[in-house]
């Protein structure tokens, strides 16, 4: 198979972002994570897929930790060619128990992490004049969702920041979009609210629970060389319960 180069994942030691790491290790890609917790099973599915892997310790959130990360897979992988920044916290809280600190945090994580790994990743991805990145948010941004502000804040800043970035890093060959998925079936989403479960994919087009492995073609499109005239772009991967 093709080398496509290395492609890097926060967040991809569980959910979500673990199946983007299969499928795009699939697709022929290196790759490289960056998570809080060890990302030991991902490793074992990255390398039965045939493709190696690097991952360290890193919280998004530190602007030292994303820079040296960067560093680390140029040493250890090279050939930084996608970026999908995959991290994010949801804690389920209303406005009056939503304090300044899980607002900070919320931001934090989701935001500054999709900065940071941005700052830290698109220098290389510059010198090689080509580069794609897939930010995540959530079709939430769309929805009439209580329980969310910081997290609906949080996406639409990063659909903001796509857009924004978009128009800077296209003359470099370098493509930015989003991913925004719907209610997806993950073990965090599960334990914050089960009861959404129930009833959120009946209101979807496709009227069933939504698993990571239904969200990773987009990712797999965003990345590839097919993509190359869409930048700036959100793409909804929700069953259909949103059109924006
Ligand atoms: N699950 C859903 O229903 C759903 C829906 C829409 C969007 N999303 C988005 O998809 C992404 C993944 O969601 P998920 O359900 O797979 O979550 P998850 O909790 O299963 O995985 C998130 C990963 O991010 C890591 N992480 C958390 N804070 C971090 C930090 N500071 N630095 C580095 N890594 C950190 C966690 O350790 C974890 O491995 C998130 O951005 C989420 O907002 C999820």
């Amino acid at each position: 198979m093709i080398n496509k180069g290395t492609a890097v994942i926060t967040g991809a030691a569980n959910g979500i972002g673990q199946a983007y790491a299969v499928r795009l290790a699939q697709d022929g890609f290196d790759i490289a994570v960056a998570d809080v917790v060890d990302a030991d099973k991902t490793k074992a599915l990255v390398e039965a897929a045939g493709r190696k892997f690097f991952a360290a310790i890193i919280d998004v959130t530190s602007p030292e930790a994303t820079l040296s990360f960067a560093k680390q897979v140029q040493e250890n992988l090279g050939n930084i060619t996608a970026l999908v920044n995959n991290a994010g916290i949801y804690p389920w809280k209303s406005f009056a128990e939503t304090d300044f600190q899980t607002w900070r945090n919320v931001i934090g994580v989701n935001l500054d992490g999709t900065f940071l790994m941005s700052k830290a990743f698109v220098p290389y991805m510059i010198e090689k004049k080509y580069g794609r990145i897939v930010n995540v948010a959530s079709t939430t941004f769309f929805l009439n969702a209580p329980q969310m502000t910081a997290y609906i804040a949080s996406k639409g800043g990063v659909i903001g920041f796509t857009r924004a970035l978009a128009s800077e890093v296209g003359v470099d060959g370098i493509n930015v979009n989003v991913i925004a998925p719907g209610l997806t079936n993950t073990k965090s989403m599960r334990d914050e609210n089960a009861e959404i479960y129930e009833f959120l994919p009946k209101m979807q087009a496709i009227p069933r629970v939504i698993e990571p492995e239904d969200l990773v073609g987009v990712v797999s499109f965003l990345v590839s060389k097919d993509s190359a005239f869409v930048t700036g772009q959100t793409i909804a991967a929700d069953g259909g319960q949103v059109r924006n």
